[in-house]
């Protein structure tokens, strides 16, 4: 599952270092995020093939600022240096950082001085995203300029011999021209091999799934999301009919979800075993109208029911879960799960002190990588583009008590949502989108009666990653068709509101 050799990113806080780790990625290159902290022995033991040291709040002259550990420049390794990571190895190799108060901020235009290594092909001048206090004012010995702009006498700096580079800019963001094929000469310049793209990271899983596995059996809760069908698919592929998949409908689930899971699991001979505890669920939930207690109580819920069934199949030693690389990066950035928003919960949410062993093929791959795997994997288009879907399903999309009624209303009108975003290719455009209902009625009128309704509002986002999200500027012509064919197919709704809040200071979902 980890390949052989990596580019070792060392996180100094910077909001765009998890970027970089995409951008060296999408040059099929396998990367990591890693703490700042890390040495050189640990970078020996993961077969790092160069460093990159990326932004960070911090000046170089804070009390406290974070440093690398200056053997790194010694190793031999290929070092780039982004933002603060410049400026930390011009501190650190004997150079000047200036501090100032004053910002640079936005697109800059940049010179380019020599285009032979990191700036190959990329032209005399490119516009790059600047965003930065200090900047260095002198360079250690065997440093040269590379590239400069107005306000920043060496916006690129180069060390040849010792194969040490550094940006003033960020070529991990978009707004950078050419900042992808920075990174891409820059691995091209550490040797390193473009061999990490789905068909490997399946070759390489599955041949670490099945040497883990063994003879023992591997237990997998699926829920119609791509991650948890692809984990399936991939660990059946490697461990065959030792693997059950379960299926828990806990009730909270989209139109028609049950019916596409089932087929799914026939068409790719998963053994799944699945249970309806809708009952349950909705049991449980009566009379609950607070969004956290909500969550507590589907959470704990699922994970009786999954208790209870994997006792009634016999003894099992694996769970394979579809945890995410930004799970994982969420948790170790904040210390704690407690620092988070909602206490979110995965289908596969099993406490630490279960007695399985894990196996999360996916736990160093982002969303997109997944999809491309799940591609891969031959999973249609519909699992592969389905926009993420939360464990406690439409109880989060549901504001107040979780009713027969409300539930009807939420999921009809998520699903005339999507399907009209379908209709126009614009699902595969945005991030999510569903309707959310809560208890404000309303008076409508229909034919000569005046009729009291529910209101409905509808939520449709753009993001990449969910941390942050925009709401989605739709045409008002497809509002208008979204709205009158909610009003009109669902049964007691009468006002249909479009949400205009991003994220922040909304979270996507109400509760
Ligand atoms: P919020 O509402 O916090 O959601 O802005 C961010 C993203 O996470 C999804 N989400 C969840 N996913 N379990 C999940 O697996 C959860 O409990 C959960 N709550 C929110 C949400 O749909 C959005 O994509």
């Amino acid at each position: 599952m980890m390949p052989e050799e990596l580019v070792a990113v060392l996180d100094f806080g910077g909001q765009y270092s998890h970027l970089i780790a995409r951008r060296i990625r999408e040059c099929e290159v396998y990367s990591e995020l890693l703490p700042f902290s890390t040495g050189p022995s640990e970078l020996r033991r993961l077969n790092a093939k160069a460093v990159i040291l990326s932004g960070g709040p911090a000046s170089v002259y804070d009390e406290g600022a974070s440093t690398c550990d200056s053997e790194i420049f010694q190793m031999g390794l290929p070092v780039l240096g982004v933002c603060y990571g410049l400026q930390l190895m011009v501190h650190q190799l004997g150079g000047h950082v200036r501090t100032t108060r004053h910002h640079e901020y936005g697109k800059t235009n940049l010179r380019i001085l020599d285009g032979s290594d990191l700036f190959k092909g990329v032209g005399d001048r490119i516009v790059a995203w600047m965003s930065h206090g200090d900047y260095a004012e002198s360079l250690p010995e065997g440093f040269e300029t590379i590239a400069d702009s107005e306000n920043c006498p060496h916006a690129a700096i180069r060390d040849r011999n010792r194969k040490l580079f550094g940006v003033q800019f960020h070529p991990e963001v978009s707004h950078t021209e050419h900042g992808t094929d920075v990174l891409r000469n820059f691995v091209t310049i550490a040797n390193c091999r473009p061999n990490w793209n789905p068909r490997s990271i399946i070759e390489d899983s599955v041949r670490e799934i099945k040497s883990k596995v063994g003879n023992e059996r591997v237990l997998c809760a699926v829920s119609g999301g791509v991650d948890s069908t692809a984990t399936a698919v991939l660990v059946h592929r490697a461990v065959g009919e030792k693997l059950t998949s379960i299926f828990v409908n806990h009730g909270l689930l989209r139109k028609d979800e049950e019916e596409t899971v089932k087929a799914l699991a026939k068409d790719f001979k998963l053994n799944l075993v699945y249970v309806d505890a809708s009952d349950r669920f909705l049991q449980e939930l009566k009379g609950v109208t607070d969004p956290e207690e909500k969550r507590k109580i589907i959470g704990e819920e699922f994970i009786r029911v999954f208790e209870e069934e994997s006792v009634k199949l016999g003894a099992f030693h694996w769970l394979a879960q579809g945890t995410l690389y930004p799970d994982i990066i969420e948790s170790a950035r904040s210390g704690s799960p407690a620092s988070r928003i909602k206490s979110h919960h995965n289908v596969a949410g099993i406490p630490e002190w279960s007695r399985f062993k894990t196996i999360e093929p996916f736990r160093f791959l982002y969303k997109d990588e997944v999809r491309k795997v799940a591609a891969e994997l031959g999973l249609p288009d519909e699992v592969v583009f389905t926009h993420p879907f939360p464990g406690p399903g439409l109880a989060v999309r549901i504001v107040g008590e979780v009713t027969e009624e409300k539930l009807r209303i939420c999921r009809e009108a998520s699903s005339i949502v999507e399907s009209v975003l379908r209709a126009k290719n614009l699902y595969d455009k945005v991030w999510q989108a569903f309707a959310v209902v809560g208890d404000d009625m309303v008076v409508g009128v229909q034919g000569d009666h005046r009729q009291v309704g529910h209101m409905v509002t509808v939520r449709i986002v753009n993001s990449t990653d969910g941390m942050t999200a925009d709401w989605t500027r739709v045409p008002y012509e497809i509002l208008e068709e979204i709205s009158s064919r909610i009003t009109g197919e669902v049964r007691g709704v009468t006002w249909l509101t479009y949400a205009v809040t991003s994220k922040p200071p909304s979270t996507i979902e109400p509760c």
